[in-house]
């Protein structure tokens, strides 16, 4: 058994799921099942307006329309009172994306996509280890996808898998793997190992912004794999996009793996210290119906009034706060008309955009980590 069969293997077992696939990156796991359910010019994908465009984009490379559905204030999640009013007779996908780790209604979804026999893909990038109703999310819809990207519930630098359990689905997927995938360069394998390295050496809570603004400046000068290219900002797909998982984050995910339940019983404490403290501050507490959702943030969202002050500000002061969803196709540098978004779209999502901040819960986010940021985090006020 390779490597590579072998880390599909133990997630698939992990996941309770038949079959796994991993890719160089989600979005190519994305558009490997968004190409084998013969999505194609003119087919409509419906998805949040509250997402990241490196997720529009393989809509948008099979020249598919992305049709953008606004959010529940609560969860972040796409509403779905407001799906059908958007479904056409060329609607094929519906995405459920569990945002922050906060799983979608998936009850509402199932029932409206059964009734307009449209297929659920889960984009599980940011929901590892959540449930709905007792069942793992990724399990309820036809196909989902995991990201192992730096920022995600475990990482392994840049990465991703897919998960099914429709047999047929998984054979041509497989197909579509031996036929068209190409392999990263050695240069791309060399330096994202050494950014390995570097990243779990160096970076902790205190040190985090300015490696990432490190990072950022590095990746525009092409001295590093980033997480996208400056090509992937417009909706044109690159030659080697197609990329499978290299062998050092395939060694990388084997020995996370092993830590999964420790890093999502870690991340399930953090949030509970944080939803105490911040109600301790004045913040209002989080809403979710506890009786059919559990759950596992990867970062805790935070809606506050002042967000760029307190970013700013706490880049200074060695403060771990996130900023994602700076606009409804993050990042804020996203071109939205070339992905069909028109400003006013989804009022929920863009309002989220200006207040929302994270903060951090991974595994070195410790109690005193958590202790420090609500400590900051205090001298601004809850947006309403
Ligand atoms: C919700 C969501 N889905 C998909 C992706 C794409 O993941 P990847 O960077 O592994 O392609 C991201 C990226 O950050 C994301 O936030």
């Amino acid at each position: 058994m390779t490597a590579t069969n072998q880390f599909e293997s133990v997630f698939a077992r992990w996941m309770q799921a038949p079959s796994a696939f991993s890719f160089w990156k989600a979005r190519v796991a994305f558009y490997s099942v968004l190409k084998t359910l013969g999505i194609s010019p003119g087919d409509e994908v419906i998805l949040s307006g509250y997402t990241c465009v490196m997720n529009v984009n393989p809509i948008k490379y099979l020249g598919a329309k992305p049709v953008y559905v606004d959010i529940e204030p609560d969860t972040f999640n796409i509403n779905p009172n407001l799906i059908e009013s958007k479904i056409t007779p060329k609607t094929k996908v519906l995405l459920a994306q569990h945002t922050y780790g906060y799983p979608c209604d998936m009850d509402k979804i199932t029932a409206i996509a059964e009734k307009h026999n449209l297929t659920i893909i889960e984009d599980c990038c940011l929901c590892l280890g959540s449930t709905y109703k007792g069942r793992k999310m990724g399990t309820i819809g036809k196909a989902a996808y995991f990201s192992f990207q730096w920022n995600k519930p475990f990482t392994t630098g840049l990465g991703g898998m897919l998960i099914t359990s429709d047999e047929l689905l998984a054979k041509e997927i497989q197909r579509l793997r031996d036929t068209e995938m190409v392999q990263p360069s050695l240069k791309e394998v060399i330096l994202l190992a050494a950014q390995l390295a570097v990243y779990r050496t160096f970076i902790y809570p205190r040190t985090t912004a300015l490696a990432q603004q490190l990072f950022r400046f590095l990746t525009k000068k092409g001295v590093v794999v980033g997480s996208s290219s400056s090509a992937e900002f417009e909706p044109i797909m690159t030659a080697d996009f197609f990329k499978a998982m290299s062998s050092v984050q395939i060694h990388s995910g084997l020995n996370q793996i092993k830590k999964a339940e420790q890093n999502i019983a870690h991340r399930k404490e953090m949030a509970l210290l944080y939803d105490q403290l911040l109600v301790q501050k004045g913040f209002p507490p989080r809403q979710y119906d506890k009786s059919v959702i559990d759950p596992v943030l990867v970062r805790y969202p935070l809606r506050i009034k002042e967000k760029d002050k307190a970013i700013e500000q706490a880049a200074s002061a060695g403060v771990e706060l996130g900023s994602w969803f700076e606009c409804p196709l993050h990042p804020i540098e996203t071109p939205l008309e070339k992905y069909d978004y028109i400003s006013g779209m989804c009022p929920e999502a863009e309002k989220a955009s200006r207040e929302t901040i994270n903060l951090p819960l991974h595994p070195r986010a410790s109690k005193k980590t958590v202790y420090r940021t609500v400590e900051f985090i205090s001298q601004f006020s809850p947006a309403k």
